[in-house]
């Protein structure tokens, strides 16, 4: 089974569904010695079985697929119907409508089939922790299964149900929050501390990644405990990234010089620039994916209409950072 200890360069390009992934992304870092990932999130398993192929021609070397996994919570009619009613103004405006609350466990079995028979060096899973029969059939394929936390509680629970190797996410992370309950506010811990409260339980290999911007941060980690560090910001300007054109300007521009968590998107925390949406909706309730689907429209009709104030611009704390260039030339800068 692959082994975090075994890369040639501590680096894992992180996992970022949406568009930003894409195989040459996965490849490139991959072929730079790193663990590349590809997104399974939001992707029609089709297209994710696609992609398995897709970077097998691109490299031979390890890479993983991050799965989304799906939750039963169901959010309360009365704030959905409220927050759907806040929308309405700016979906007029982009000549949308607001989209249509609902759950769904985007694709999990199928996935997870996928995954059992592509069999790539990792799989990793975020938005909670599968069930240890789950992470026992990625094990007996020859898989590293590996979870996504943010604290030491959620570390030493997905240790226990059979992760060989955890992603350690801390709170300066682009993109959403991996913490398992998505109705609590993720924990704002400095992620070295919660390296070190992780390290005292357990010796599986760890991921760090939140944040990382430069040589100092991937020192600090792995002096803090961590085997590799996960970056997704970083890569977002890379030339094999899928990021949209507005995303990419909006990153390098400066017009926006903070970034915030917010629900307002996607009803789970996720860190982004801080624009005029992420403004007016700091009362957006839990309820992944149920916002997710609402906002689904006003996010597509943004993007196409290059509206930097609605659309949704994922980024960590050291976007500033982030350079354009191959995925390579970005990996060597960080070490
Ligand atoms: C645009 C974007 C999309 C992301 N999508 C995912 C995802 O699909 N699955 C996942 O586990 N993490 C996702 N993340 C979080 C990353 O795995 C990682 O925790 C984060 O990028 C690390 O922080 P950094 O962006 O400051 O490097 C995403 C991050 C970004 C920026």
């Amino acid at each position: 089974m692959f082994d975090l200890r075994d890369l040639a360069l501590p680096i894992i390009g992180a996992p970022m569904a949406g568009g930003p992934t894409t195989p040459e992304l996965a490849a490139a870092v991959s072929n730079a010695g790193g663990l590349g990932f590809l997104a399974a999130g939001y992707r029609a398993p089709e297209d994710l079985e696609e992609q398995l192929r897709s970077v097998s021609t691109l490299t031979g070397g390890p890479v993983g697929v991050n799965l989304f996994v799906p939750d039963s919570f169901q959010p309360d009619a009365a704030l959905l119907d409220a927050y759907a009613q806040s929308l309405r103004a700016e979906a007029a405006s982009l000549e949308v409508e607001v989209g249509e609350p609902r759950n769904d466990d985007d694709g999990w079995d199928a996935k997870l089939a996928i995954v059992l028979a592509a069999k790539p060096a990792a799989v990793s899973f975020t938005f909670g922790c599968p069930d240890a029969a789950v992470l026992g059939r990625m094990a007996g394929a020859g898989i590293l299964p590996m979870v996504t936390v943010t604290t030491p509680a959620e570390a030493a629970f997905a240790v226990a149900a059979g992760a060989r190797a955890l992603a350690v996410q801390g709170p300066n992370a682009g993109g959403h929050r991996g913490n398992f309950d998505q109705r609590e506010a993720p924990t704002g811990q400095l992620l070295e501390e919660t390296l070190a409260g992780i390290r005292a339980s357990t010796d599986v290999p760890l991921a760090a990644g939140g944040g990382v911007s430069g040589p100092g941060d991937v020192v600090r980690l792995r002096d803090s405990g961590a085997e590799a560090v996960q970056v997704g910001t970083a890569l977002l300007l890379s030339d094999e990234a899928g990021t949209n054109a507005l995303h990419r300007s909006a990153l390098s521009e400066g017009r926006f010089p903070r970034t915030s968590l917010t629900r307002a998107y996607t009803g789970r925390y996720a860190r982004g620039l801080t624009n005029r949406f992420i403004l007016e909706h700091q009362d957006a309730p839990a309820g992944y994916p149920h916002l997710h689907y609402m906002t689904a429209p006003l996010r597509k009709a943004a993007v196409a209409q290059g509206n930097a104030d609605v659309a949704h611009l994922w980024a960590g704390t050291g976007f500033a950072s982030a350079r354009q260039g191959p995925a390579a030339e970005i990996i060597e800068s960080l070490l």
